[in-house]
């Protein structure tokens, strides 16, 4: 790990769930974190709540359904830090829906969440890139995928579009990989996890409390172990399911 001491991360999501306990994980490392997040106050209210870190914790609104709102948080991590070594692709939404039924609502709710989840991360990560290329240091991208960006098991609600996002970002990921080994940019990885359940503002409410989760802390250690990997290792995907977990 000492290799990322000292070194700058950008987390998206980093107000909630695994984002938050990623970040706090990142930190607690020597790495130093610049959360992003639409509420954050919530990850400034965090950095106080942590105290003094080895590694120092920023807080940076950035809304990824707003392209300028990316372009902008990106511009100020350029002028304020110049570069960064790891990129956390993690903000999602995911709420059960129905992407076929009729009217503006359902219109919107899709909208909303192909542009959070997958254009969101796309943008992100070409601006990851660009700052990546300002620094001669390994760096990498890591995505927060889902069991469901490799399968669909047959539920008994709709999970709309929220799965459809998760492939794409599976698809983008290893066509990114391809490009950046292309464009002579190999000492950018890109890699994946791909959680199943995990207990999460995310899935609170009561419906999947019937089924075994992840904590976030086990998608931080896996986070960790995939920094602790040589550079000449490439971890594609690391697909994790609660134990006892059916499908
Ligand atoms: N929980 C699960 O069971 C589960 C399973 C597999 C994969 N995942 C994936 O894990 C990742 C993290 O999920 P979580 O469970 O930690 O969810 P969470 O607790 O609901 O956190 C989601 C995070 O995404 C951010 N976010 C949402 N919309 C955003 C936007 N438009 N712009 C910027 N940030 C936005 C939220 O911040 P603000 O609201 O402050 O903007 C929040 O920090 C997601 O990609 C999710 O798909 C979750």
């Amino acid at each position: 790990m000492e290799k990322w001491y000292g070194k700058f991360a950008v987390v998206t999501g980093a107000s909630s769930g695994v984002g938050a306990v990623v970040t706090e994980k990142l930190a607690r490392n020597g790495i130093n974190v610049i959360g992003l997040a639409r509420r954050s106050e919530v990850i400034e209210e965090n950095i106080k709540k942590l105290g003094e870190l080895s590694g120092k914790i920023y807080a940076r609104k950035c809304d990824l359904t707003n392209l300028q709102s990316i372009k902008d948080a990106f511009k100020w991590i350029e002028d304020t830090f110049g570069t960064i070594n790891i990129f956390l692709n993690n903000a999602g939404i995911s709420v059960v829906n129905n992407m076929l039924e009729e009217g503006d609502e359902a219109e919107n709710f899709v909208n909303h969440m192909i542009s959070t989840n997958f254009i969101g991360v796309v943008h992100c990560t070409r601006k990851a890139v660009e700052l990546m290329k300002k620094s001669d240091d390994p760096s990498i991208i890591v995505n927060i995928n889902s069991t469901l960006g490799h399968q669909i098991p047959f539920m008994p609600v709709s999970l709309g579009v929220y799965p459809a996002t998760k492939f794409g970002v599976r698809a983008f990921s290893e066509c990114a990989r391809q490009e950046l080994l292309h464009s002579d940019n190999a000492n950018i990885r890109i890699t994946s996890i791909s959680p199943g359940l995990i207990k999460t503002p995310m899935t609170a409410g009561g419906f999947f409390d019937q089924f075994p989760m992840l904590q976030p802390g086990d998608i931080a250690e896996t986070l960790m172990y995939i920094l602790s990997t040589p550079t000449s290792v490439n971890i594609q995907d690391i697909i994790m399911k609660p134990n006892g977990a059916v499908h």
